[in-house]
């Protein structure tokens, strides 16, 4: 993409992003209603509306169809996000968006390394967010990046994520800040410090060989729990040619035995193995940590607040997917075959005793 700056947090990195592309005040983001908050949030931060669609219940990822139907005269950008093991259509998404004459900001915070069409995840949108959390494939404890290859927009989010700076060609004189005070536009300070840097690339030099064995390990999972009765492995689409794993999700049809959700199949499968069995992300139309309204910073109008209100979206599959997707972070991956055998064998013994 030629250009990657380099934030203190995913966070961060999505708004500078939306910032760049002067996301503001009367505009509307479409962003998926399963993620983490920060995608909704990052909208607020940004004074526009997070609209709110539904998900593919195959990939887990935001619906094109929804989104076309969301798509109004306000919308300024669409945020696909790649979520825990798969990426959303790029094909289509970029077809939509280039249609509706909007941005594309390609979350891949749960995807470094995937890959569509052999292209890199991250190169494929307007701009290519990603979050170096400590649950993170890649991570420094904290992190973020996001990553164009527009020299306009990296000028801005250069100058968006350190204060209104930007880089100079290193100084001859000791002591002297490489940065020069530009002001095209205003940033705050949200910038990755260099020891976190240091850490990410060494962490860089692995995640490859981790991606392989992770792949390859959920390939052997996939084969041997899609035969219990009533799992099926949650799949990617067949554009995409690479697959990462922030985690290895599974459908489970609940109904067949007498649950209305996951809830206890999790308890059961995280005693058995020892390692945390989860339910994926509680809807953002009813999620207890994306209330915008408990900000003043939010109270611009009250068309403004009803414009941002959660409550007023429609999500069935979100809803759906936290009823029936049991998830596991991606470092039950890590392991060798005697682990994945292991972890089938659990699978199997709370199968057998379900009834
Ligand atoms: C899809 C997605 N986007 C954005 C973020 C935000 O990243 P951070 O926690 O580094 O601020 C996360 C973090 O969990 C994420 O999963």
């Amino acid at each position: 993409m030629g250009h990657c700056i380099a934030t203190a947090n995913g966070s961060a990195a999505l708004l500078v992003a939306l910032e760049a592309l002067d996301v503001g005040v009367g505009d509307e983001v479409v962003v998926p209603g399963l993620t983490w908050v920060a995608n909704a949030s990052a909208v607020v931060r940004a004074n526009a509306v997070p609209i709110l669609v539904d998900i593919d219940p195959e990939t887990l990822c935001l619906s094109v169809e929804a989104t076309r139907r969301a798509l109004s005269s306000r919308t300024r950008a669409i945020c696909p996000v790649h979520l825990y093991s798969s990426m959303a259509d790029m094909d289509a998404f970029r077809a939509l968006a280039a249609e509706a004459g909007v941005s594309l900001v390609e979350d891949c915070s749960q995807a470094h390394g995937a890959a569509w069409r052999d292209a890199r995840a991250g190169t494929l949108g307007t701009v290519g967010v990603f979050s170096m959390q400590q649950t993170k494939v890649l991570t420094a404890g904290e992190g973020g990046a996001v990553i164009t290859a527009s020299p306009e927009l990296a000028r801005r989010l250069e100058q968006l994520h350190a204060d209104g700076r930007m880089f100079r060609p290193p100084t001859q004189v000791t002591g002297e800040l490489e940065l020069a005070e530009i002001g095209e536009v205003m940033g705050a300070n949200l910038a990755l410090s260099e020891v976190e840097a240091a850490l990410l690339l060494e962490g860089l030099t692995r995640l490859e060989d981790e991606n392989r064995t992770r792949e390859r390990n959920a390939r052997r999972l996939d084969a041997a729990l899609g035969e219990l009765p009533g799992v099926t492995p949650v799949r990617c689409l067949p554009g995409q040619t690479r697959r990462s794993y922030y985690h290895y999700v599974l459908r489970v049809d609940v109904r067949r035995f007498g649950w209305s959700d996951v809830g206890r199949l999790t308890a059961m499968l995280s005693a058995e193995l020892g390692f945390p069995a989860e339910r994926v992300y509680r809807p953002l139309n009813d999620h207890p940590l994306y209330r915008p309204a408990t900000k003043r910073t939010t109270a611009l109008s009250d068309s403004y607040r009803a414009a941002i209100d959660p409550a007023r979206f429609h999500l069935p599959e979100c809803e759906r997917a936290h009823a029936e997707v049991v998830s596991f972070h991606h470092r039950l991956l890590l392991g060798d075959e005697r682990d994945m055998d292991d972890v089938i064998r659990a699978f199997h013994k709370v199968w057998e005793h379900l009834g």
